[in-house]
């Protein structure tokens, strides 16, 4: 079932017709100025001095606008020409933009930025290495310091409320776009974490598909942490509520670390030098502590 293509066909062939769908069903885009001034808030209080933002992947640049708006200088990357057209149109009054075409799993914009990007449950597409390496991408396209944003869907809210309907597919939701009527069916795979919405429609002459890997907040950390970033803070909705078990998003606020935060924490042995090591002290009731 799972076609680690599935977004060329569905975003690129099939973009223009996916985008009516999203824009309809998700009452996300109609909130986009509250995302935005949240993003902005998070930014002036975890990067003031941030000005260069990488929104990878930007869909049609409704966030980027957004931060051009206020300011920043933004790139945006989507591997969607289309959706690449519009955000170009929205930005070309603002001198500090750049729209893409480009895959986020092979992307290399020789440069780097203080804050990157990732909304709206962008990020699981693929499978779990290639996850990991566009994760890699994104920190790699981050000076020392800078701030890495990531929303995605929470997998723990997700399972309380389709819990009853795990393997199955989930009755059909249907709607109405000016390219046509659609039915959206939901799956969830719990052997391999993905949720999958199989897209029929009139207009269609085959079935399209979404693929995500949905992920709990404790994998995300262990990803982030093992690539040098630091969790700052996780929100769980877009109202800017704390995160909670069973909150609808995860919104992480991660810094890519310094490297001479590391090297504080770990200092180079010098030959001469012997590794101490910490003896337990030995209480008078025979237990040990460190
Ligand atoms: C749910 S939309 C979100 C877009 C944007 N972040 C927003 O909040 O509106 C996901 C986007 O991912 C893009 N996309 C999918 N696979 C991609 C890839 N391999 N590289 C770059 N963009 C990709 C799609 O074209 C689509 O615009």
């Amino acid at each position: 079932m799972f076609d680690p293509n599935w977004v060329i066909k569905t975003y690129v062939e099939y973009g223009e017709i996916i985008f009516d769908i999203l824009t309809v069903h998700r009452e996300a885009y109609e909130n986009t100025p509250q995302q935005v001034d949240f993003i902005v808030s998070l930014l002036r209080k975890y990067h003031p001095d941030a000005v260069e933002v990488l929104d990878v992947p930007c869909g049609d640049g409704r966030i980027s606008l957004g931060f051009l708006e206020r300011g920043y200088r933004v790139t945006g990357m989507d591997i969607s020409p289309s959706y690449i057209r519009i955000a170009s149109e929205k930005g070309q009054k603002h001198p500090g933009s750049r729209f893409l075409v480009g895959d986020m799993r092979e992307m290399n914009l020789s440069r780097k930025f203080d804050v990157v990007i990732n909304w709206f449950s962008s990020f699981g597409y693929f499978d779990e290495a290639t996850n990991q390496r566009v994760l890699e991408n994104f920190i790699d396209h981050l000076k020392e310091g800078g701030v890495l944003i990531l929303d995605i869907l929470n997998r723990d809210h997700y399972i309380q409320k389709m819990a009853a309907v795990i393997y199955e597919w989930r009755p059909e939701i249907l709607v109405r776009t000016r390219k046509g009527n659609f039915s959206l069916r939901y799956s969830f795979d719990p052997y391999t974490s993905r949720l999958t919405v199989e897209v029929k429609g009139e207009n269609l002459s085959e079935p399209l598909y979404y693929s995500m890997r949905l992920y709990s907040l404790h994998e995300l950390i262990k990803m982030l942490k093992s690539r040098n970033m630091e969790v700052l803070e996780v929100y769980g909705d877009y109202s800017g509520s704390k995160y909670r078990l069973f909150s609808p998003r995860i919104i992480i606020v991660a810094r890519k670390k310094y490297h001479r935060d590391d090297e504080e924490k770990a200092p180079p042995l010098r030959d001469e030098e012997t590794p101490t090591v910490r003896v337990p002290k030995v209480l008078k009731s025979g237990c040990a502590s460190t």
